[in-house]
């Protein structure tokens, strides 16, 4: 019986209308959701040239007759629903009978489909929307759809389409996003005659979630009522990214990209997180599908809660049930009460002097490290009397006379306090100066010019080279700039599917965390475009390399390292800001703590 309907135009008229097919990656996404939709447990993705040559899905869902099959590539035509009242119960990820048709009018489009345990399929071959051929075929079962030179007649979007490498980017992206809330199927993918990636069929969304986010500690969240199911896995906000592609949301099953939902994570994390930092990690929402609205927009990916605000409240208790638990969470109120603690107790014994040792216990190496990197010898302070006169003015319109004239190497260092900011006396009152966002400055300029003269020399070979698990699409970025990034001083081959091996990284990076400064530099070279060059994306990338080569927060930091940090903050270009344009330094001015005690 057949299975597929035109739908009436009522209803047509109904379903969010626009451009379907983008690009390669929409195409696959079309054709993954359509298997996922026909029931199969194993898919297979073929493509040549990033998807512009050929993107084949093979899968082994139920297939269809032959007349569905004709039907399929009808407009409006769908088995997934019937009349107006089953829009609002959508259960499957497609439902307006527009993907086969309107890929198949822009390409060279080839069906063979069968059902399970008849003789024989069907093959329909349509060209540019013309129907060709129409026969019989040997089919196993399930369907193969072939996407033959997407947009061959219309030169306009081909020409909008970017190179392969960075088409399949985009393709390995959406495949991830859909293999990730179905693990129970197998997905293979092949990328011009070679096997890039394979997402093994598993039990549970954990170990899919795994295979998807590797080398990532994730911490469960959950939360249900009667109307609303939530589960997810989300990692720790010191293990961040620079964009949200490691962040994946679904809602019953559908990959979306929902603003609202990522506007209450990233509330959620709140000032844990730096500006311009995401978590990494998954969250999947159910909830009944007559409470979600997905015919929003014609990419299916946003939707619309009723009671919006509800779930909102329901995924902010699940995150921040477990961040209030969360072991980073439970260091992080300690250190900084002990780092309170200690500063109090100080101020109230002996003042600060400048002698004081707040710093005991303090790693000499770091500051050897903090000197060495810098090729800095300490400087003594300076005493009052060279400190040049600073007007009453606020700090904001003084900054630049300050900053030219030695400002920082000039401040009495009192201490540090959160095992972050640095608090200093100058003439005008009390600077405090954030030495994560220093450091960062110091070091962005320091790598800048390094590259920029051509002296990046100090590329540290691994005694054992390190392997870091990266997604599939930061593979994908791995190859592309393998030769760009060794002028940065990194030397590294892709390893298995889904590894890099480092074999050398620029000296003053050794100490960091690999995985990490990998994952983020192929955040930030994935955002280029086409351009294969660094040049033009510099700062974005000096600015990531100096992230993770500066000293962090809680990190205490001994006088003389904060009087090294100085000093080289005097020699900066800009050191009131730090490469992604944070304040370095604060004053609260003698004038504020007058009024603030009320002595004006
Ligand atoms: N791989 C497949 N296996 C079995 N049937 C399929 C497959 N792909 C498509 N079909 C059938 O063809 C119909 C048309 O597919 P098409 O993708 O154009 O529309 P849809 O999935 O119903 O809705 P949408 O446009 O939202 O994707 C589907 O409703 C389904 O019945
Ligand atoms: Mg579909």
């Amino acid at each position: 019986m057949a299975r597929i309907r035109t739908l009436p135009d009522v209803l047509v008229s109904k379903i969010a209308a626009g451009e379907i097919v983008e690009r390669p990656a929409s195409v696959v996404k079309e054709l993954i959701e359509n298997s996922i939709d026909a029931g199969a447990t194993r898919i297979s993705i073929y493509l040549e040239s990033g998807g512009k040559k050929l993107i084949r899905v093979v899968d082994n869902g139920h297939g269809m007759s032959r007349d569905d099959a004709l039907m399929s590539i009808e407009q409006h035509a769908t088995s997934k629903i019937r009349d107006i009242d089953d829009l609002f119960s959508i259960k499957t990820l497609g439902f307006r009978g527009e993907a086969l048709p309107s890929i198949a009018s822009v390409s060279r489009f080839r069906i063979v489909t069968g059902t399970e345990g008849s003789k024989s399929g069907t093959e329909i071959y349509v060209e540019g929307g013309v129907v060709r051929k129409v026969k019989e075929a040997a089919s196993p079962g399930g369907s193969s759809v072939e996407v033959k030179n997407l947009f061959f007649n219309t030169p306009p979007r081909l020409k909008f389409l970017k190179k392969p490498e960075t088409e399949l980017g985009r393709v390995l992206e959406v495949i991830q996003r859909e293999a990730l809330s179905v693990p129970k199927i197998s997905f293979e993918v092949f990328s011009d005659g070679n096997n890039i990636h394979r997402y093994g069929a598993t039990e549970s969304l954990e170990q899919r979630v795994a295979q998807i986010i590797p080398g990532t500690s994730l911490y469960s969240i959950g939360f249900e009522d009667e109307t609303l199911m939530l589960r997810g896995y989300l990692g720790s906000p010191t293990d961040h990214r620079s964009s949200m592609r490691r962040l994946f949301t679904y809602v019953n099953s559908r990959p979306v990209r929902d603003r609202f939902i990522n506007r209450i994570i990233m509330e959620c994390y709140g000032r844990m997180l730096d500006k311009g930092k995401y978590p990494q990690g998954a969250i999947f929402i159910e909830r009944p599908p007559s409470l979600v609205d997905v015919n929003v927009h014609p990419t299916k990916s946003e939707v619309i809660f009723e009671g919006q605000y509800e779930v909102g409240q329901s995924i902010r208790h699940a995150i921040e049930g477990m961040l209030a638990d969360a072991p980073w969470m439970k260091n992080h109120k300690e250190r900084t009460q002990r780092a309170l603690g200690d500063f109090y107790e100080r101020q109230k014994n002996s003042g600060f002097s400048q002698e004081d040792d707040y710093s005991k216990g303090i790693t000499s190496a770091k500051t050897a490290s903090l000197q060495a990197q810098h090729g800095f010898e300490s400087t003594s302070p300076r005493s009052s009397q060279n400190i040049s006169s600073v007007s009453e003015k606020s700090f904001q319109a003084k900054e630049k006379e300050m900053f030219s004239s030695g400002f920082y190497s000039s401040l009495r260092f009192l201490g540090q306090i959160g095992k972050l900011y640095l608090v200093c006396e100058s003439t005008d009152g009390i600077i405090l100066i954030d030495q994560h966002a220093a450091h960062e400055r110091v070091n962005f300029e320091r790598i800048k010019k390094s590259y920029i003269e051509g002296t990046f020399s100090y590329s540290q070979e691994l005694l054992i080279p390190e392997v870091v698990e990266l997604t599939v699409r930061e593979i994908n970025t791995a190859r592309q700039f393998a030769e760009e990034m060794k002028k940065l001083g990194f030397d590294f081959e892709v390893f298995g599917e889904n590894a890099v091996r480092i074999k050398s990284v620029p000296g003053f990076l050794r100490d960091s965390n690999y995985a990490r400064v990998f994952s983020d530099l192929f955040d930030e070279l994935d955002g280029l475009g086409d351009s294969k060059s660094l040049d033009e994306h510099l700062d974005n990338i000096c600015a990531t390399m100096a992230c993770h080569s500066s000293i962090t927060a809680n990190y205490t930091l001994s006088e003389q390292e904060a009087r090294t940090l100085f000093a080289y903050m005097d020699a900066s270009e800009n050191p009131h800001s730090c490469p992604h344009g944070r304040p370095v330094a604060t004053c609260i001015s003698y004038n504020m703590l007058e009024k603030m005690f009320k002595r004006t």
